[in-house]
This record gives structure tokens, sequence and C-alpha cells, in this order.
């Protein structure tokens, strides 16, 4: 471990770690454009310059390229280092333009906070700046090449790290370009990252495009809902709109990316017309009212039928929270099914899955990261996770073999084949994978033996499950679940008993529903009604609910998913409900009628429906749904890296710990 001096600090260090984050880990903060933590080093901006006073090496020297070594005595304030340091920002700004007032990065720039924290106020240049032609890149990315400071940052992700194809650097000397070979949409399904990748504005996320400064945005750490893999991100959210979302660095999970998907899919949470207003039988009401509605048709429907004939349905995409006050209503009322899965073969696949994670076993994306031998079976990781795609491509690149073990594609996938075919979408949307690999035709054909971190990723499907308890358990495993709480939804079914809602209908006993953010994918059966529904999507179940209770979308609560691993993790609330002021047409404005509260907030978290629910009901104020075998989530912070979870059987699922 090598020891040295930064600015009069002694500083012990890994072997390998550079003088730049010998620094930063006693946190000197040294200027960097090139050097990424997930890219690594470049030495090609040059503005991360320190003076070694003495050790192995002496004079000015870039600290992103330096290893550090024993007996390094470093300044990054001596005067040749800081006169250096504003001498690169100085040649960038020669051909930066200075538009920072009319550019979409302005107030999230690293070299606009450099610029002004290195004092460069004055141009003395006085020749003409270089220019370039834009592309267009798509309809999620706008480019602006004249910003362009030749960092590399951008194509070091998307080539190297990511594996694109379709963009990269042209050119020579001071004329580079990087852009696609010819205008068009970026290919890649994790493009996205250029935007946070590129230290100043070349990439800016179209979507938002004039929309806020940063310091406008309402933000607060939260969780990706857009599948299993539980990606950290920030939403930032403005007026009650939801504009853009960008990655959060957990390096057990996502390091430093997310998926297009994650990033992209905001227009769900600001659709005008989504469920904002409670309506009894297609009567706007209050929240209040409409609960009040459901406490007596509910009272009725059990006098009537009895509370065996009521089926409670949460979802894997609800929060923990929810989905346990889901669980703690069908007990209060003794009501004759729990569902959490709507399939049968979904709820079994799901809960073998989870019962086979321990916390030892199951791989996070960093194990995959990590990985020295990488098998994939029945799932198909662009469709159903593209992050857990991009984890096994680090680990492709750094040696790691990679096996697909056929038939690859899920159910799920096949499904969605179909559809797009059906639609003509087929070529589009099918991409390659971004890492070579090898067929073998089952897990026995692996050389596992020679491995030392192997791991199986499977979709939960039969066959993924079958080819995994097939073999002997030398790899860690890593299951694409359907939904952001899908692990938790199992241990909850297991815990509750809960059935499929497919497997509920079929016994016929079942003659009204009450679901919580659930999906309908089939027809229910004659005589079945829908007492109510909540949710903050259209669905099925709301349409036909007889009380429709609006929901708040996850960036308007906080809550926990448990991810496709069992880590639980926190997601925080961003941003306020309600009509965002944007996209209202006349026919969408709500009456102009003065009130306390913003048009379409009289909505609220399903977990708190519920125990208002119950309250009406006559129980007690019902406590914290973190209660029992899931107190130890409580103090769960968010923003950290999460509580891994272990999944037992049989026995109450309990905290085991963070990892
Ligand atoms: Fe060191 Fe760019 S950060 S040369």
């Amino acid at each position: 471990m090598p020891k040295l001096i930064i600015d009069d600090i002694p500083v012990e260090v890994p072997e390998g770690t550079t003088v730049l984050e010998a620094a930063q880990s006693v946190d000197i903060p040294i200027p960097h454009f090139c050097w990424h933590p997930a890219l690594g080093k470049a030495g090609a901006c040059r503005v991360c310059a320190v003076k070694m006073l003495d050790g192995p090496v002496k004079g000015v020297q870039m600290s992103c390229m330096l290893p550090a070594q024993d007996g390094m005595v470093v300044s990054t304030t001596d005067d040749e280092a800081v006169s250096m340091r504003r001498s690169v920002i100085e040649w960038l700004m020669i051909n930066h333009p200075h538009d920072c007032p009319v550019c979409d990065e302005g107030g999230e720039c690293q070299l606009q906070d450099y610029t002004i924290a290195g004092g460069h106020g004055i141009r003395r240049y006085d020749g003409k700046k270089r220019t370039h032609v834009n592309q267009y890149l798509g309809e999620y990315i706008e480019h602006e090449m004249n910003r362009c400071i030749q960092c590399y940052r951008c194509v070091r992700f998307y080539q190297e790290y990511a594996g694109g194809t379709d963009f990269g650097v042209m050119g020579r000397a001071a004329m580079v370009y990087f852009g696609r070979q010819e205008e068009g949409p970026l290919q890649s399904p994790f493009s996205g990252n250029l935007v946070d990748i590129c230290p100043t504005g070349v990439f800016t996320d179209k979507t938002a495009r004039f929309r806020a400064r940063y310091w406008d945005y309402d933000m607060a750490p939260s969780v990706c809902p857009h599948c299993s893999l539980g990606c950290n991100t920030v939403p930032m959210a403005r007026y009650r709109e939801l504009l853009k979302t960008t990655a959060r660095r957990n390096d057990r999970v996502n390091g430093w990316f997310i998926c297009d998907r994650g990033r992209f899919a905001n227009a769900v949470v600001n659709a005008p017309d989504r469920p904002r207003q409670a309506l009894v039988d297609g009567t706007p009401v209050s929240l209040d009212e409409a609960l009040d509605a459901v406490a007596a048709r509910l009272g009725d429907f059990l006098e009537l039928h009895g509370p065996q004939a009521l089926a409670i349905v949460g979802s894997p995409r609800m929060d923990l929270e929810g989905n346990i006050m889901a669980a703690r209503l069908r007990e209060f009322l003794g009501a004759g099914a729990l569902c959490y899965f709507d399939d049968a073969d979904q709820a079994h696949l799901t809960g073998a899955a989870a019962a086979l994670l321990t916390a030892d076993d199951s791989a996070s994306q960093e194990d995959v990261r990590n990985a020295d031998l990488i098998a994939l079976v029945g799932c198909d990781l662009l469709e159903e996770a593209p992050m857990m795609a991009l984890a096994v491509r680090q680990a492709w690149r750094s040696g790691a073999k990679i096996y697909l073990i056929e038939p690859t594609l899920s159910q799920r996938t096949l499904w969605g084949l179909k559809e797009r075919v059906a639609e003509g979408r087929e070529r589009e949307e099918v991409k390659p994978l971004p890492f070579e690999y090898a067929h073998v035709t089952s897990l026995a054909d692996l050389p596992l033996a020679e491995a030392k971190r192997p791991v199986i990723i499977c979709g939960a499907t039969a066959e993924g499950l079958d080819a995994v308890q097939s073999v002997p358990r030398t790899a860690k495993l890593a299951f694409i679940l359907d939904g952001p709480n899908a692990f938790g939804c199992a241990e909850l079914a297991r815990q509750h008993n809960a059935v499929a809602l497919s497997t509920a209908l079929a016994s016929g006993r079942i003659k009204g529903i009450i679901s919580f953010e659930a999906d309908l994918s089939r027809d229910l059966p004659e005589g079945v009604a829908v007492l109510a529904a909540a949710d903050w999507r259209p669905t099925g179940f709301t349409h036909r609910a007889g009380v429709l209770l609006p929901a708040t979308a996850w960036v308007e609560q906080t809550g926990i998913y448990v991810n496709n691993e069992g880590r639980a993790q926190r997601f925080k609330k961003v941003m306020n409900p309600g009509l965002p002021i944007k996209g209202l047409t006349p026919e969408l404005h709500p009456p102009r009628t003065h009130g306390k509260t913003a048009p379409g907030s009289d909505v609220a978290p399903s977990a708190r429906l519920i125990a208002a629910l119950m309250q009406r009901l006559g129980e007690a104020e019902v406590e914290e749904p973190l209660s029992g075998p899931w107190e130890g989530l409580r103090g769960l912070e968010a923003g950290g890296e999460g509580k891994k979870l272990q999944a037992t059987t049989p026995g109450p699922l309990g905290p085991r710990g963070s990892s």
C-alpha cells in the first residue's frame, strides 16, 4: 500500500490507485475532464495537473496518469500546477462557445465550473472559433459539437464500455468530430449516458431541453421501476412534471450508468389523463368520499357474499409498503384470496427463483461485472434487463467467458417478439448482445470447475429454473424477474399463502376484487366485480372499477423496492403530485377555481389508501407497514447501497445485513 503526502495530508492507498484518486480519497478535489471512474484514464485533457515536490517523480504531472507511489509529495496548490490548469482552461475556451446563458448544460457543466473556479473571464485570443455541423441523433439526444473539448469520454463510453458501433470519433489533430458515420438515431440502448458523461454541453437531454436549470429541479435519490434490476437514479422534476432522469452511482448495482428505458420513460408519469381524479361509478368525488364509498360497498359485498368471495390484489410494480398493507387488508377482512401475480406460472416461477437465492448466492450487477464465467439461460437481457447486458459486457471485456444456453429466449420475450413481428418492428427492435459468446446446449457443458467467480443469469422461466436446479451450485445466481418489486412480492406471497389471480378466479369462488397498482391481462369471468382499483396508470382494473382511487407514482412518494437479487432499496419523493402545468389543453385544464392544493393532487400512495380504508372499516390507526419480519428495513436510507435480504424457506424473511 503506497504511502504519500498530498497537500500536507498523509495518504495510504491500495496499489494501482492514481494520484488523482488518492487525492479524492481525502477529499482533495483535482479538476478532471477525460478521467472518469468507470472509464479510467485517457490523458487527453491535461487539466488534472499537480506538482510533484518530492519522491520518485518530479515536476508538473498529470495526476490521473500517475500511479501513487511510496514517498511522493504532491501539491495541488503549487503555483506552477495552478497556472498549468488555468492555461488548459483558457486553451479549451478558445474554441468553446461562450454560450452558457443559452446552453442547456449551464448550471451542471464541469467546464463551466472549472472555468469559473480557475478565474478565466477575459478572452485574449481574437481569432475565429472552430465550428462544426451538428447531427440529428434521434429524439432523445441533442448534439452541439462546437462545445466539444475532445476529452473522448463519449466515444470511450459508447464504443468501449457499451459496445456501440454506430458512433465514433472522426478527423484528426484539432479537427476531431464525435458523432455518427451518418446522421440518424443512436442505436445503443445505453446512449442516454452520453448526457451524463459529457463534461460539457455536447450531448444534452432533448426531452427536457430548455425546460429548467439545474437549481430549478425537484430531485431526490430514487430507484428505476422499469425492470427488476433496481438501478439507482435521480429523477428531476419541475412544476409537477417529471422532466428528466439521470443515473445515480451505486457500485453494487448499476455502477454509474442506466439504460435508455430507465432514462427516457417519463411520459407515463406526466400524462395529463392518467388516473388523477377519484371516481365513484364514473362520477368525480374527493378521495375521502371515494374511500367512504369503498368502505360502504365492501360492507354490502361482505354481507351478501361473505369474505371468501373477495380477492385483494397487489402487484410487483407496487412498492413493498403497499404490498405489505395489501396482505394486512386481506387478513383484516378475512378475504378469500391475496394475489400478487396475475399468472399462475409467473407466481410459481418467481417464488421458486426467489427461494433459490440466498444472500451469498445471489449475484449483484457488481458480481456480474467481476465474474470470470457467465452463462445466460432463458433470458433476453437487452429486452428484459438491459443493464445486466452492460454488466456482462464489462466481465467479457476483462476476459470472462460468456456462454448462451439454448434456447435463450424466455416465454415473455417470445411473446414480445411475436408482437413485434406482428407490428413489423422486429428488425429494428432486436439488437445484438454487446459481447461475444459461445453456444452450449446445457449447463452441464460449462467449464465451471475452471472458473473462480462464475455467475448464471436466468430468466424466471421453467427452462431456466430446471437448468439451474440440475447443476451443482458452485456459481452465483441472478434471476431476471418481472417488475421492480417482484422479489418482495414473491416473499410476501410465501409468507401469506398468496395465490395467482388466475388461480383465485379459476376456483369460481371470487365475486369481488380490490386491486392496487395491478395490471389485468385477462377477461374477468362473468359475475366478478372490481369493487375498487387504486392506481396511477390506466389498466384493465381501473377501467372496470366501481370506485377508482388515484394513487401516486413512485416519484411522488417514498417507498422501497426489492430488486432481483433481494436488495431492498428506498426511493424518496421527488415531486408533488398534480397535473403538470405544461401540456394542459383547454379540455384538460381544471376548473379555474381557487384552491389550496394543485389540481389533480388529491391522490395518495397505495399503502396510505389501504390504511385509510382499514380505518374506515374499524381498524385502529394503522402503524408503520414495515413491521414484523420487515422491521429491519425501517431505518433504510435512500441513497446508499441498499440492504440485501435473505429468502429463507421456510420461515420469515429476515434482513441479513448490508452487503
Ligand atoms: Fe487527467 Fe484529463 S483528467 S488528463
